[in-house]
């Protein structure tokens, strides 16, 4: 079958930091619930007003919810809690008897899924289970799932852009680990890499979404990619990059593991999200919205502890386990130099897009 690809065509995966220690990301994805309770209320109103019941093409005794790179909570609870809240509220408004609820947990296979079954709401009103696999592939049945979420997780790219690290390229991104201030080459790269998986997220999704179902996306951007060095992210991407360069000086790592390494996140412009919304045809974007800055007042230490939780494990994937704490060691002495330089106006933006699955023609 054309469109259902295996979760091998995807093999690359950097899942967050396991476990609830002191450097996971259950205990330092605060940034990350922000964004979720900042497009909480609209999202829930969202639902209520555009989950059309009537119109949906899968059995209804049962509704199916699925959270996409969910990693390893509390979030993703707190996430999946409001849209079942949300379509209870629907069906109660309209007398209709509330049905049951099971949730999809869904990440990579080498997300660590133990501490999230662990740390399950004990009071929870609905049923869960873990899908894991690449969400760049097919992972559920045709018309099967009545509402996709996914909050932070379409800033991870299927892969690193192969001409990046391709010593023959003009992309080739030598002694740096993004494209934040990079050559033109390196960004069309990242850009073209987002579209590519952005167009294989969509056709999965339109496969497996029930028609009249709807999907929720939360998805850090930027006004413009180009000048992604305006953006408080980016910049802090580009002191991380300096600490390794400082490595790489004094000879912690190597200038080939250097040359070698880079992010595989992208933070696009609200234009590039929209055209791979256009491009798919199978969706009608039902709500929009963009939240200003989530940066604000978080401490330096904070700061450096989402970081790691997020970032540690690429690093530790390429470099081995020790590098870890001396890149953030460095990175958290660096930023305390820097950080109260930073413009306010640093912008990153949050969008919210409500979209609704289209019958197939
Ligand atoms: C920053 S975390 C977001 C977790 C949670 N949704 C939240 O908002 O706190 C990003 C998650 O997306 C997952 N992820 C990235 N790419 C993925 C992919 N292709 N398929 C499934 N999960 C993916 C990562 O493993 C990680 O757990």
């Amino acid at each position: 079958m054309e469109d259902r690809r295996s979760i091998n065509e995807f093999p690359e995966s950097y899942p967050m930091n396991e476990g609830d220690g002191a450097y996971s990301y259950a205990q330092n994805s605060r940034h990350q619930r922000r964004c979720i309770e900042t497009a909480k209320e609209s999202i829930k109103e969202a639902i209520v007003k555009k989950f059309d019941i009537k119109t949906l093409s899968a059995p209804l005794n049962s509704i199916f919810v699925a959270d996409l790179g969910c990693s390893t909570g509390p979030n993703t609870f707190l996430a999946v809690q409001n849209i079942v809240d949300a379509i209870e509220l629907k069906y109660q408004q309209s007398e209709n008897e509330i049905p049951e609820f099971q949730v999809f947990f869904n990440d990579h296979a080498s997300n660590d899924f133990n501490t999230l079954f662990k740390s399950f709401p004990p009071n929870r009103n609905y049923l869960t289970a873990a899908v894991p696999g690449s969400f760049y592939g097919r992972l559920f049945p045709k018309a099967t799932v009545h509402i996709f979420h996914s909050s932070n997780s379409l800033n991870w790219l299927s892969k690193v852009p192969k001409e990046i690290t391709d010593k023959t390229s003009p992309a080739w991104n030598k002694g740096r680990i993004h494209y934040t201030n990079a050559q033109k080459e390196v960004v069309e790269a990242y850009a073209t890499q987002y579209a590519m998986d952005m167009e294989s997220f969509l056709c999965a999704r339109a496969e497996e979404l029930a028609v009249g179902g709807l999907m929720v996306l939360l998805i850090s951007a930027v006004p413009d990619v180009i000048l992604s060095s305006d953006v408080t992210i980016c910049t802090h991407l580009e002191l991380l990059e300096s600490c390794l360069v400082d490595m790489e000086k004094v000879g912690l790592v190597s200038e080939a593991e250097l040359d070698s390494v880079n992010l595989p996140i992208y933070f696009p412009s609200p234009k590039e999200v929209m055209a791979a919304f256009g491009r798919s045809k199978r969706f009608s974007i039902e709500g929009i919205q963009e939240f200003g800055n989530q940066d604000n007042q978080v401490s330096l230490q904070t700061l450096t502890l989402t970081l790691r939780a997020g970032l540690g494990g690429v690093f530790e994937k390429h470099f081995g386990n020790d590098i870890v704490d001396e890149v953030f060691d460095r990175f958290s002495k660096k930023v305390a130099t820097k950080f109260l330089n930073l413009n306010e106006n640093q912008k990153t933006l949050l969008l919210s897009v409500l979209l609704k699955c289209k019958p197939n023609d």
